[in-house]
């Protein structure tokens, strides 16, 4: 007779509840500022607000073109021209999904075999350890240490082998906040055509970054049409992480096995949300400046405070975390430190140890992140620092 625990599959055995999602309810729980899930607390643009509205109005209700809503893919492709230097062809290398997270499950389902691995930096953003199990890839993890997290391009070239496949890479990167120099980005370029192996990078942050720094993504590297897949999206560009609108730019033949894919998971993206996209990829430069400024204030505002409250950190130079050491306040573990401080000081962070595979580092680490109002900002900093005083007196 068939046991209990049959009625489920091994694969979903295998990877835990998002412990990033899960510190959000953590958050309601407690009545804490939610510094742990990485989605602004401050409104998305008016005008995309109004675009979204006009487009329901307007009954753009039905169904969009399965691989996205042609005048939101020429408006993608625009962007991609203006701001990378890139041709893009609408019509055969863009795909729009729901949300970065389906990208890269669509991307893997696209090109992984049985047997076959994908290299992965460690800390990687929580999701992609679930990716792998949901699309059979066998992850080899390149670790990037702090404090400055950097990748080491010799280790990483030692995880290629014969059964590579892809290298995942996000840059600028969650968790750590470091972007990639355009040596770096060529190196990796040059080792991906060495071993003809897809690098899938997650580009989710390509407008935040600081200190004058500029994207480049790897769409935009020479001799790496065929072998690049970026995934994109509308979430933390335009503050619209609930829209669920994600973007895969890749060569033709590639797009057409992620759209099959993408076809048959989701169908489509809320095609209103879609068409609303539209006036969103037509902002002019101004607002990307405006978003680089505003997310560095938050940043600088942010590290003094985890200076005040003597944690230490790498200042980030992209995306919207910090990775803080929290050695200091003597708990046994990082999530007993995050549990502490939601309950207790009333701010939610991440435990690092969750950016790890089976939590086998990262133990004194939390990651907070910074997308939010300077309200927000100015409490949470108020808390910490008081909280690191309490903690500093036992
Ligand atoms: C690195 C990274 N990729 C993907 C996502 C998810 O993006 P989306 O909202 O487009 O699914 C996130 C969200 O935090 C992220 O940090």
């Amino acid at each position: 007779m068939r046991q209990p625990l049959d009625r489920f599959s091994e694969r979903a055995g295998r990877f835990r509840e998002s412990v990033i999602r899960g510190m959000s309810i953590e958050a309601a729980k407690y009545g804490a500022l939610n510094l742990a899930q990485g989605f602004p607390d401050f409104p998305a643009p008016d005008a995309l607000k109004q675009a979204a509205c006009d487009a329901i109005m307007a009954d753009v209700n039905q169904y969009a073109i399965t691989w996205g809503d042609k005048a939101l893919r020429a408006a993608i492709a625009s962007k991609y021209d203006w701001h990378q230097g890139i041709q893009v062809d609408p019509e055969t290398q863009l795909t729009v999904v729901c949300g970065a997270t389906e990208a890269m499950i669509v991307a893997l389902t696209a090109i992984i075999n049985p047997g076959d691995e994908v290299i992965i930096t460690q800390p990687f953003y929580e999701n992609y350890w679930p990716d792998c199990v949901l699309t059979g890839a066998t992850p080899r993890f390149v670790c990037v240490k702090p404090p400055l997290w950097r990748l080491d391009l010799n280790e990483l070239e030692s995880a290629f082998n014969e059964k590579t496949k892809a290298l995942i890479l996000c840059n600028p990167s969650n968790p750590t906040g470091t972007v990639l120099t355009s040596d770096e980005i060529q190196a990796v370029a040059d080792l991906c055509k060495r071993h003809n192996t897809i690098v899938i990078m997650d580009e989710i942050y390509e407008h935040i970054l600081y200190d004058g720094r500029k994207h480049i993504s790897m769409a935009a590297v020479d001799g790496m049409d065929e072998l690049a897949i970026v995934i994109s999206g509308m979430s933390k560009t335009y503050a619209v992480t609930g829209w669920r609108i994600g973007t895969i730019l890749a060569s033709p033949e590639l797009t057409k096995r992620m759209r099959q894919v993408h076809d048959f998971v989701t169908i489509g993206a809320a095609a209103p949300l879609q068409r609303a996209g539209v006036v969103a990829y037509h902002f002019d430069q101004d607002y990307y400046t405006r978003l680089a400024e505003g997310y560095q204030r938050r940043r600088d505002f942010f590290c003094d405070a985890l200076k005040q409250a003597g944690l230490p950190f790498n200042q980030p130079e992209g995306a919207y975390y910090v990775m803080a050491d929290i050695s200091s306040f003597g708990f046994a573990n990082d999530r007993e430190a995050a549990l502490s401080l939601v309950r207790d000081a009333k701010v939610a962070g991440v435990p690092g140890s969750s950016f790890y595979l089976n939590q086998t580092g990262g133990d004194h680490w939390i990651r907070f992140c910074f997308c939010k109002r300077e309200e927000t900002l100015t409490a949470a900093a108020q808390k910490l620092i008081e909280f690191a005083g309490t903690r500093a007196a036992i």
